[in-house]
C-alpha cells in the first residue's frame, strides 16, 4: 500500500483544515519536511504504524493495543481494517478516525493525517 501521510500539527502553521478537498495537493507542494509529509510502502501484514516506524518515522502511540487512541489517524483516502474492538465511537469511526496500532492498509493507496490525538473527541480519550 503507497501511504501519503501528512502530520495533523504542519496544519495549523498553514491555516489548512482536515476536510479542505486540496490539503494533500497543498501539503505537495508546500515544501515540508520528511517527517511531516510524504510517501511510504506498506507490506503487507504490516499495521500502518508498524509500517511508518519500520520506514524510520516516530508517530505517537502508548498502548498498541487499541486501548488509547494516542497513536488516531484521520484516514483522508483509502482504507485501514480494525480486526479488533477499540475505543474510538461509532461517529469518530464515521468521520475516518482509525487506529494507527490495530489498522492494516486495505487498499493500494492511502491518504492519512497522523498525529491526530489533540482534536476534539480524542483528546480525552487518551491514556
Ligand atoms: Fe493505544 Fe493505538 S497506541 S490505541
Amino acid at each position: 500500500c503507497r501511504v501519503e501521510y501528512l502530520d495533523y500539527e504542519v496544519l495549523s502553521d498553514h491555516g489548512w483544515e482536515v476536510d479542505d478537498p486540496d490539503l494533500f495537493e497543498k501539503a505537495g507542494a508546500a515544501d515540508l519536511d520528511h517527517d511531516d509529509y510524504g510517501l511510504f510502502l506498506a507490506e503487507p501484514g504490516e499495521t500502518l504504524l508498524e509500517a511508518a516506524e519500520n520506514r524510520g518515522f516516530a508517530w505517537p502511540f502508548a498502548c498498541r493495543g487499541g486501548a488509547c487512541a494516542n497513536c488516531a489517524v484521520l484516514v483522508v483516502d483509502g482504507g485501514l481494517d480494525a480486526t479488533v474492538d477499540n475505543i474510538l465511537s461509532q461517529d469518530l469511526v464515521d468521520d475516518g478516525f482509525r487506529l494507527s496500532c490495530i489498522g492494516r492498509p486495505v487498499t493500494d493507496d492511502m491518504q492519512v493525517v497522523f498525529n491526530v490525538k489533540h482534536l476534539p473527541g480524542l483528546d480525552e480519550l487518551r491514556l
